[in-house]
């Protein structure tokens, strides 16, 4: 069973992972800081992802703005279609989302509803049938209203933009750009590090639903005819748990689940398996990780098929299973979208292993009236006319003498003709596994947070130890000197030194009795503390403890940098320095 957590949220607030953000003046929901502790864990989070979804996937990594123009939002459907149904209180004037009135606990209904699938006079319809009230004054709710999420903002005087709700469209617009960085090579991937900003609507569930958050998203481009994903023989063994869009479990391979049709695309089981693994390398814990698949009414406007990594931990006093990690298949949707609204060619190419003769459509350019308007720049135009193949875009345009000019409907006419093709052109479908940074950072503290017996002689009721993955902890090390006298202080500022030389994450602490400076950092997770002793003047030799079993070995001072890096690294296990040749006390 998962520890209280009630002491988990004080020790988060006192030790600076997490503050409230405008706290003197008195704060505002769905906003939150990130202390130093939060700061460098949250940092030590990212870099693992970029170890998995950057660097082993061969991936490139860009960065985009955050304030987008409104045209972008408009072709990408966010506009439109990216909106929560709210329900207004005709008395208190409270605002709340139908589907949080709905789902949780104020509707008399046993089964889950899926507020997406239903119409806006359906939610009307079941809140009066109900006869739901306002939560928090019992007044009546006005008519549900769809609210949408994106932040609006102005560019210069009068254009309108939008800060953008997910980092991906960035890495969409460059795609041209991508693609031949990527030398025409299919498939490729790219990632983004960001920030999303949704104006959600009374948030009240801390940093689980933030209305700015940190996300880690990488788009990867395949060839939608394509079955097949480079890589996943590698996964094929994952073990997974599955609750699919019928409400099914199944306890699965990855193998299993793509040949039974449960995951629908290999490469989507890639990035389930890939996910799973980089959850449970920072510290979720793999009882309480599942993969639930989206109805299909509740998906995103842009998804055709998605599975949510979802964590159980408790929220306002309940625990629940929360998404923490979105794994979509957008299809071409986006791509199609950009290339219909700006006539830029987002496609790439398949080279046939031989070429074939085929009917094809090109543009026929009037050479008349080319001449007459173009004049000297008739030839350019009509090469550019040439060289385009279907589906043409509805507004042709292209750069010329400096600038950008549309060819008129009326200057060419489609003709069919026979002609040698040595490949084909396609818009290329997108896999995206889509990280929320802030929900992963606090299941792995709730999931790590463990309530023990009073240890080295602390005397209190209770004894909170994080027990963070080593890799995860914001401080790999605390340095002690035993006594603050002359010697030890010295010494002690040296291997703490030695340690920062190394890029090592550490603190040094001398203030109170030993038995707290390693209480101060369990309650944080630090998985080692290493203390300068009366012996360390003598043969400059350190004590080394370990935050879990609270074992304490010998070793040279001098090979601390090292030993901390091994056992950070998973080069060796603590236990391993009880021998000698591994550096530990001789
Ligand atoms: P939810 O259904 O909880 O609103 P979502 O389906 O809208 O989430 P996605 O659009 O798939 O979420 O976003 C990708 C990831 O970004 C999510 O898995 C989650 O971790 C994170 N995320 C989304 N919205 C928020 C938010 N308001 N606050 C914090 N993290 C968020
Ligand atoms: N990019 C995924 C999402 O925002 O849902």
């Amino acid at each position: 069973m998962p520890e209280p957590v009630f002491d988990l949220e004080a020790v988060i607030k006192r030790r600076g992972f997490l503050w409230r953000s405008f706290d003197i003046y008195g704060g505002a929901a769905g906003f939150y800081d990130y202390g130093p502790l939060g700061t460098a864990m949250k940092n030590n989070i990212v870099r693992v992802w970029r170890r998995y979804f950057v660097q082993r996937e061969g991936f490139a990594e860009i960065e985009t703005p955050n304030i987008m123009p409104e045209e972008v939002f408009r072709a990408s459907g966010h506009l439109d279609k990216f909106n929560d149904v709210m329900l207004e209180c005709s008395k208190c004037h409270e605002v709340f989302r139908a589907e949080h009135v709905i789902n949780e606990g104020y509707l008399e209904i046993t089964e889950e509803i899926n507020v997406g699938s239903l119409a806006l006079e359906d939610i009307g319809d079941l809140i009066t049938a109900k006869g739901v009230q306002c939560p928090m004054c019992k007044g009546e709710f006005r008519p549900p209203y769809e609210f949408n999420l994106m932040f609006s903002t102005t560019i210069g005087r009068n254009k309108t933009g939008y800060l953008q709700p997910e980092t991906a469209q960035g890495i969409f617009l460059n795609f041209q750009s991508l693609y031949s960085y990527f030398r025409g090579k299919m498939p490729f991937g790219v990632a983004q590090i960001g920030k999303g900003f949704r104006n959600e609507v009374s948030p009240r569930q801390g940093v689980i639903r933030l209305r700015e958050f940190n996300m880690a998203e990488a788009e990867v481009f395949i060839n939608p005819e394509e079955r097949h994903y480079k890589g996943f023989d590698k996964v094929k063994d994952t073990n997974f748990t599955l609750l699919d869009q019928h409400g099914a479990l199944h306890y699965l391979t990855a193998d299993e689940a793509v040949a039974e049709g449960v995951i629908r695309h290999q490469a989507l089981a890639y990035f389930m398996a890939l996910t799973q693994g980089f959850l449970i390398e920072i510290g979720i814990d793999e009882e309480r990780l599942r993969f639930r698949q989206h109805e299909k009414d509740e998906m995103a406007h842009y998804a055709r098929d998605c599975w949510d990594a979802e964590v159980l931990i408790e929220i306002n006093k309940k625990e629940s299973w929360i998404e923490c990690v979105g794994i979509a298949n957008r299809s071409c949707y986006d791509l199609e979208q950009h290339m219909k609204t700006t006539g830029a060619d987002l496609r790439a190419f398949e080279r046939f292993e031989e070429p074939i003769e085929q009917e094809v459509e090109r543009l026929k350019p009037d050479l008349r009236l080319l001449g007459r308007t173009y004049r000297n720049d008739a030839p350019k135009v009509r090469e550019y006319l040439g060289s385009l193949s279907p589906p043409f875009p509805g507004r042709i345009t292209m750069e010329l003498n400096g600038g950008t000019v549309e060819i008129p409907k009326e200057f060419y006419t489609i003709e069919k003709r026979v002609e040698k093709v040595s490949g084909r052109r396609y818009i290329p479908a997108v896999i995206e596994p889509s990280f929320g940074i802030d929900r992963i950072l606090y299941a792995i503290l709730q999931h790590s947070f463990h309530v023990g017996k009073a240890r080295e002689g602390v005397d209190s009721e209770s004894y909170t130890i994080l027990k963070l993955k080593p890799e995860i902890a914001p401080f790999k090390a605390a340095v002690f000197p035993l006594f603050n006298r002359a010697g030890m202080s010295e010494l002690a500022k040296r291997v703490y030194d030695s340690l920062v030389e190394t890029e090592m994450q550490v603190t040094l602490d001398d203030s109170g009795s030993i038995g707290k400076r390693y209480a101060r950092q369990d309650e944080v997770g630090t998985p080692y503390c290493i203390t300068v002793d009366h012996q360390s003047l003598e043969d400059k030799t350190v004590t080394i403890r370990d935050r879990d079993s609270t074992e304490q070995v010998r070793i040279r001072a001098e090979k601390v940098p090292e030993i901390i890096h091994l056992l950070v690294s998973g080069g060796i296990e603590f236990e391993e320095l009880r021998n000698p040749e591994s550096g530990g006390s001789d």
